[in-house]
């Protein structure tokens, strides 16, 4: 059975993680491959809330397995903090959750010098969770990996000659010997817990696929935040395209059967960085609060706007997406008019496609298409049809322009919100 990925066609936070939480009930496994604990979905499951950064929605899945895979980067703390989470909530996690030994180990000292560059003027608005000092050691080649976290003798040889590399950056922060300290504290604990789950996971996959196991590949953040093809360097340090999966979790590119990306009926980001079709004012006040759209991982408000048709084509693009979803429609109910990007202008000149220089993705102007919009509840609509006559014009008419099918619709935070317009399409 080939794979599916599932992947952020925006900025993030599209609503991923009750997408995945939704088609898991259809996986056997559910693989994370990049990014760490900056993520956060919020999914409700059995009416309960669960907000969770590291480990895959599949986990609230009874029978699913999940995998945190090779390419993403692990804080021990919040790994542990999570895992306890969902135990206390009554959700079995051991034997089910698998965490890549390849995958790098976030310390206190990346946190450190993420919070130090961010507010010592060179800032991009990161969450702070210390990713892109993580990945930019992975890179250097003195990262950590969980195999060696488990090695208590290279843990600590390796500790001490990353914090050889960053000492002048890191004094800054506070004395050496402390941060030292800081990053050994309650180590063995940390070292114990990590290793009940610690496994090769490439191999557990690859047996999986040659028995027909159905794998979801869950990305984090979104394609406009990948580090290749994203707004740079206003970006996440990994690869959240569907190319990050075989990267991320070590499976081939032959695994992989389609291919779905996750788009809100609107834009939004966090952080700094371009962002064409952003409004501010009283509508994007009413869109922030109706939507809920602020950060689960830092609570920030998000930026809001328009949905953006370029710079979705430049992600079916990336991904080689197979079919789109759309969320948060219910969101946009009662905004009259929608508006739509359709195309730019350029220092005068029309363009079509999401601009690659920084200083273009700034000065872009969007052209725009209205809708007339659409009003009533759309929390209960369970098919295409059950949706007011506005809002399916509104879905049809983006997939028509996209030319991709937007096999699945979001209508509201539980899974039986979510409106399934070709489920056998979806996995190719
Ligand atoms: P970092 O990933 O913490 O290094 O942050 C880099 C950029 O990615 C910043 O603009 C963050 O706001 C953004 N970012 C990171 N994770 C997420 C996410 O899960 N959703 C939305 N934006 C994110």
């Amino acid at each position: 059975m080939p794979a599916l990925v599932v992947v952020g066609a925006q900025w993030g936070d599209e609503g991923k993680g009750k997408i995945v939480h939704f088609l898991g009930r259809g996986a056997d496994w559910v693989v994370r491959y990049q990014g760490g604990d900056n993520a956060g979905h919020t999914v409700v499951f059995d009416g309960q809330k669960y907000a969770l950064h590291l480990i895959p929605s599949g986990i609230l899945q009874p029978g699913v397995k999940n995998v945190v895979g090779d390419g993403v980067v692990v804080n021990p703390l919040a790994f542990e903090g999570e895992v306890r989470m969902l135990e206390r909530r009554g959700i079995k996690v051991r034997g089910r959750l698998f965490l890549s030994l390849s995958a790098h180990v976030i310390l206190p000292t990346h946190v450190y010098l993420d919070t130090l560059r961010e507010e010592g003027g060179r800032g991009i608005g990161t969450t702070k969770k210390g990713i892109g000092p993580c990945y930019e050691d992975k890179v250097a080649r003195i990262g950590i990996r969980v195999a060696d976290y488990l090695d208590a003798s290279s843990f600590r040889k390796l500790v001490r000659q990353s914090l050889k590399v960053r000492a002048a950056e890191l004094t800054k922060v506070k004395p050496l010997k402390k941060i030292e300290a800081e990053v050994f504290a309650g180590y063995e604990a940390r070292r114990r817990f990590l290793a009940r789950f610690a496994a090769d996971t490439g191999l557990l996959l690859d047996a999986a696929r040659r028995k027909g196991a159905r794998i979801l590949l869950e990305s984090a953040q979104g394609s406009m935040l990948d580090l290749d093809h994203g707004t740079y360097p206003f970006v996440t340090s990994s690869n959240p395209v569907a190319g990050g999966a075989c990267v991320g979790a070590g499976v081939g590119p032959t695994t992989i059967g389609a291919v779905n990306g996750v788009t809100k009926a609107y834009t939004t980001r966090v952080g700094l960085g371009p962002f064409p079709t952003e409004v501010e004012g009283h509508l994007a006040r009413y869109i922030r609060e109706v939507g809920k759209e602020y950060g689960v991982t830092t609570g920030r408000p998000r930026r809001i706007g328009w949905l953006d048709l370029p710079q979705l084509r430049a992600a079916i693009r990336m991904n080689g997406l197979t079919s789109l979803t759309m969320t948060k429609l219910d969101t946009l109910s009662g905004v009259h008019p929608i508006k739509v990007c359709v195309g730019y202008r350029l220092r005068g000149k029309k363009i079509a496609e999401f601009p690659i220089a920084r200083r273009d993705q700034l000065d872009v102007l969007p052209v725009y298409e209205s809708f007339a919009g659409f009003s009533g509840d759309l929390k209960d609509a369970r098919k295409f049809s059950d949706l007011p006559l506005g809002a399916r014009e509104y879905v049809l008419a983006v997939e028509r322009k996209l030319g991709v099918p937007i096999l699945i619709v979001s209508v509201g935070q539980s899974r039986e919100q979510t409106i399934v317009r070709d489920a056998k399409a979806l996995w190719g």
